[in-house]
């Protein structure tokens, strides 16, 4: 494949300067109040055959009493739903009611070390020997089996009550899992054939000299169907991984741990790695079934996220965003004040990963700064053809995300919709229309920061046709703070407040 080529029309689109640092920071704003309402201010069309619910978590909370945390990905977890029923949408946020949560707004101050640098106050005194995290809840969100849960990858899932967003409490989702145990934020759904039941599979990591992986399927009752562990030599950073029918997917970053400094109270521990340019990544490939682990090497690459995996012949192919090298913000630099030339971009890569002659090789699909791809959920592990990825306003180099980019990896084309130089997106999904025969036909939903009016819309456009801009655009009374992950199910949940509205 060669890379998908940008259409002379939206170079309009891609200015030198697409925003203003001041403007994209105020996205960064902590959201402290809890809300519930319907949404009335709606631009265009909500469609009638939207049912369902979105569900989104980011951290919401940036600073516990004016004490600003370091970096966005120490925040609290904050989950927002909008629920779509007959043309009409319904708003709530709260924030998980976790246990760290809880003692750091009754002391009014940080009582924990973050991952990414934020220190208790008081220096490396104050922090030295103190190696226990707080389970932050905030990266994404997921429903499935009946159960919504708040994901944070270090840690338990916590459940919550899906019509009113109240923290049930960290869950072992049926003594499947133990106190201690970890559950990432970014399972994968596998379809399954079409006459098969659709399975849950997550994996949780704990790594230090080598890592243990270990992944469960479930079935849509929660009943664990399959328990596999493996063991990877050496630290890995691991954030997402690919599934096909027959095999698990991950990718071994080529970073090294120094823990002294975070021991000594000195950073976090995600500062404590470091990227190893001169070595590969290492892909491992893990059967689902009987079989031998593979493992594979590419070049030098960091990757966080994987847009999908499928299976061609005796080759896997696998979609994913890589960056340089690891896109981690300086030490000392406050992460609002960012200079975003001088980290890497995230650009979508496509592996093939030959299993009989073991090798790979890539082939970039398209050098444009993207991120948080999306694709219709029953192609996930199978071939597919769309793909929808929050992008820059800018064709190269790294920026914040402005924009959506849908690119079609049979025809080698894309399409763009630009939501610059005021909007910043968020994580697109992709929600089928009911009855759907093509993969793309159906609505992205995208939350974005509307910096003109301190807000957030929650925008809604025709997959099929990004170029047309949103058909409707639902503004929110407040903004919401630049999230993570999230996902979209057909069951609605209003609580009676809701429903009186
Ligand atoms: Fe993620």
């Amino acid at each position: 494949m060669t890379s998908v080529q940008t259409p002379s029309s939206q170079n309009a689109l891609e200015r030198s300067s697409t925003y203003t640092i001041a403007e994209w920071q105020r996205g960064y704003e902590s959201l402290n109040q809890e809300y519930s309402y319907p949404i009335t201010e709606v631009e265009g069309e909500i469609p009638a055959g939207l049912t369902g619910t979105l569900f989104r978590n980011g951290p919401g909370r940036l600073e516990v009493n004016g004490d600003r945390l370091h970096h966005p990905f120490d925040g609290d977890g904050m989950i927002s739903a909008v629920s779509f029923r007959d043309g009409k949408a319904w708003f709530r946020n709260r924030y998980v009611r976790t246990e760290g949560y809880l003692a750091e707004t009754a002391a009014g101050k940080i009582l924990y070390r973050g991952v990414f640098g934020t220190q208790k106050p008081g220096g490396w005194l104050a922090n030295i020997f103190d190696l226990k995290l707080k389970n932050i809840a905030n990266t994404s969100v997921l429903y499935w089996g009946n159960r919504l849960t708040a994901l944070w990858e270090a840690g338990l899932p916590h459940e919550l009550e899906p019509h009113t967003l109240e923290t049930l409490g960290p869950s072992t989702l049926d003594d499947i899992l133990k106190a201690q145990d970890a559950w990432s934020a970014h399972p994968r759904i596998d379809p399954g054939a079409p006459d098969e039941a659709p399975r849950l599979i997550n994996f949780s990591v704990k790594s230090a000299l080598s890592t243990q992986v270990v992944v469960y399927e479930l079935n849509p009752q929660n009943e664990l169907l399959q328990q596999k562990s493996f063991t990877i030599p050496g630290f890995a950073f691991i954030h997402d991984f690919v599934i096909t029918p027959n095999y698990y997917i991950f990718f071994q970053n080529p970073v090294t741990l120094n823990p002294l400094p975070f021991v000594l109270g000195l950073r976090g521990a995600g500062q404590c790695l470091d990227f190893r340019a001169d070595q590969p990544t290492k892909v491992w490939i893990l059967p689902r079934g009987e079989g031998e682990v593979q493992m594979l090497e590419t070049e030098s690459c960091f990757v966080f996220h994987h847009a999908n995996a499928y299976e061609a012949g005796q080759e896997l192919v696998i979609d994913s965003i890589c960056y340089a090298n690891f896109p981690i913000v300086d030490p000392d630099t406050e992460f609002r004040e960012i200079d975003f030339s001088s980290l890497p971009e995230g650009q979508l890569w496509r592996f093939h990963l030959d299993l009989a002659a073991k090798t790979v090789r890539h082939d970039v699909i398209t050098t444009r700064c993207c991120e948080f791809p999306a694709l219709n959920p029953q192609h996930s592990g199978r071939p597919y053809r769309f793909v929808v990825l929050a992008t820059a306003a800018i064709a190269s180099g790294n920026a914040p995300l402005q924009g959506l980019l849908k690119l079609d990896l049979q025809e080698q084309t894309q399409s763009m919709w630009s939501a610059a130089p005021k909007g910043f997106v968020g994580e697109p999904l992709f929600v089928a229309k009911p009855d759907a025969v093509a993969e793309d036909d159906g609505w992205i939903l995208c939350p974005v920061y509307d910096s003109a009016h301190h807000r957030t819309d929650i925008v809604i456009l025709n997959a099929q046709n990004l170029e047309a801009g949103p058909i409707a655009r639902l503004h929110l009374q407040h903004h919401i703070p630049y999230g993570l992950h999230g996902c979209f199910v057909p069951d609605l949940f209003l609580a009676e407040s809701d429903d009186a509205a």
